[in-house]
């Protein structure tokens, strides 16, 4: 171990290690962290609180130079407008989606929001918050260990099997969120598979070029829902090569569609594994909820479905779905997979009660797309720039990133109306934007005093895209 790590401090830069020191004092530990080839700083940690920390000089230089740098980091971003600043929140239970707002000048106030993930409220659904208090009674709050490791608890079992069931597939494997899931499963898929491929859309998201990365398969990455791109890449490289193809089925930002059967075709004709993302759909299109795949009649054509339980279904974690022998490849090999706590048996109980719920209600995403639809249209007729996308996804262009700031502060400071910006790297710069996410539980009147907060202050600021009458 201690070979291990010193080799690494020497060869990386940002790469620390900690050794046990015993002096003539006591025993401490020394934390090295290799900045560069040639720099090296120095901490003696000790653990008794009146020698808690004591710094060398070439110590006190660097750390100086350090803090210089971060602070330089961050000033260039709120220049840049790419500062991320959170919005204190307090969810209440029972009156989605309005929240408490803890202000900056101490106060709490009650907002709309208007941009949460929590699609259908069923992170507030008396079925979900009934089979969690029941969990907890039940099994307490922690998981106890890995899955591995006493960590594997009846209620993830049950989850699993629903999942599976919900994309007819065989087996499913849940992870602490959608994001690990990615990075596993494309992780761990693009690693075992030799000499393995990867296609992928080029608006995927973060978790799955992620994942990519990580498994070290050659990318190749298409032209956003062309098929004809992916075509044409497919077409290039060695037919007896294992190949995947990983795509979305509704993207998060721009609210549109994969041509999921377009993209399937070309996958079998070159004898590629499909991978799709779901993530942003679960929940709410299909007769079950199981996303575009299951409303196009299309799962069959995936060979992977990855979702999350944190967004549709309203608590956390994220899973895939598939043949029982490409999840027990996942299960047994995935590092994300392996060495984390499983999630809470309470979270799994409330994902599991959020599944059955949205199965056997369509008419909670009935309404939703009815909300999306007439939001859509009063936004439209207000001269307001709204894509016209095809999803419950409703993206408002601003296209500045400092302008888009001023209207979300605006919006909630006058309307109690909350919307974060959307801004760089989460979309291209020049294409900043309000994300908008109607809820089977906004109201007309909701709409009604979002839209006019929005043309009252592009009027003010002379937001370009708007027509003044
Ligand atoms: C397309 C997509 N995949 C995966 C994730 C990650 O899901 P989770 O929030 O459950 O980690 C997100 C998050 O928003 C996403 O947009």
């Amino acid at each position: 171990m201690y070979g291990t790590k010193k080799k690494a401090l020497f060869r990386h830069n940002w790469r620390s290690a900690e050794l046990p020191l015993h002096f003539g004092l006591g025993s401490g530990t020394l934390k090295c962290m290799a900045m560069t080839h040639t720099q090296i700083l120095i901490h003696v940690w000790w653990p008794s609180d009146t020698r808690s920390s004591h710094l060398t000089s070439i110590d006190k230089a660097t750390a100086m130079d350090t803090s210089t740098h971060f602070e330089k980091l961050l000033a260039d971003m709120k220049l840049d407008g790419r500062y991320r600043t959170f919005a204190e929140l307090e969810r209440m239970a029972g009156a989605f989606p309005t929240a408490l707002w803890h202000r900056p000048d101490g106060e709490r106030q009650q907002v709309t929001v208007w941009c949460s993930n929590d699609y259908l409220g069923m992170g507030q659904h008396p079925d979900v918050l009934a089979a969690m208090h029941q969990a907890i009674d039940l099994s307490g709050a922690g998981a106890g260990g890995t899955r591995n490791i006493s960590g594997t608890n009846h209620q993830h079992v049950a989850l699993e099997a629903e999942l599976a069931d919900l994309h007819g597939k065989q087996a499913a494997l849940i992870f602490t969120s959608g994001w690990i899931s990615n990075l596993a499963a494309l992780g761990t898929l693009g690693r075992v598979l030799p000499d393995c491929v990867i296609f992928s859309d080029a608006q995927n998201h973060n978790s799955m070029i992620e994942g990519i990365r990580r498994s070290g398969a050659e990318k190749h990455i298409f032209r956003h829902n062309d098929a004809a791109h992916l075509n044409e890449l497919m077409s290039a490289v060695d037919p007896a090569r294992p190949k995947i193809v990983a795509f979305e089925s509704v993207y998060s930002m721009d609210g549109d569609i994969a041509p999921i059967a377009a993209l399937c075709d070309v996958a079998d004709r070159h004898g590629a594994i499909t991978y799709l993302d779901e993530v942003h759909a679960v929940g709410l299109y299909g007769p079950q909820g199981g996303g575009i795949a299951e409303r196009d009649g299309l799962a069959h054509r995936l060979t992977i479905i990855e979702g999350t339980l944190a967004k549709a279904f309203g608590v956390i974690g994220g899973y895939v779905s598939g043949p029982a022998l490409l999840i027990d490849v996942i299960r047994s090999m995935a590092e994300s997979f392996i060495f984390t706590t499983s999630l809470c048996p309470h979270l799994a109980a409330g994902a599991l009660a959020a599944i059955r719920h949205v199965r056997s209600h369509p008419e909670d995403r009935a309404q939703q797309a009815k909300n999306a639809a007439c939001l859509k249209a009063m936004l439209r007729d207000a001269g307001l720039p709204v894509l016209d996308t095809p999803s419950h996804i409703l993206p408002v262009i601003v296209g500045d990133a400092h302008l888009c700031r001023r209207i979300t502060e605006r919006l909630i400071a006058e309307h109690a109306i909350y919307v974060q910006p959307i801004n760089y790297p989460t979309v291209a710069r020049g294409e900043e934007r309000l994300r908008l996410t109607p809820t089977p539980f906004h109201t007309k009147a909701h709409m009604r005093a979002l839209v006019d907060a929005l043309v009252a202050i592009g009027h003010d600021l002379g937001w370009p895209a708007i027509r003044h009458a």
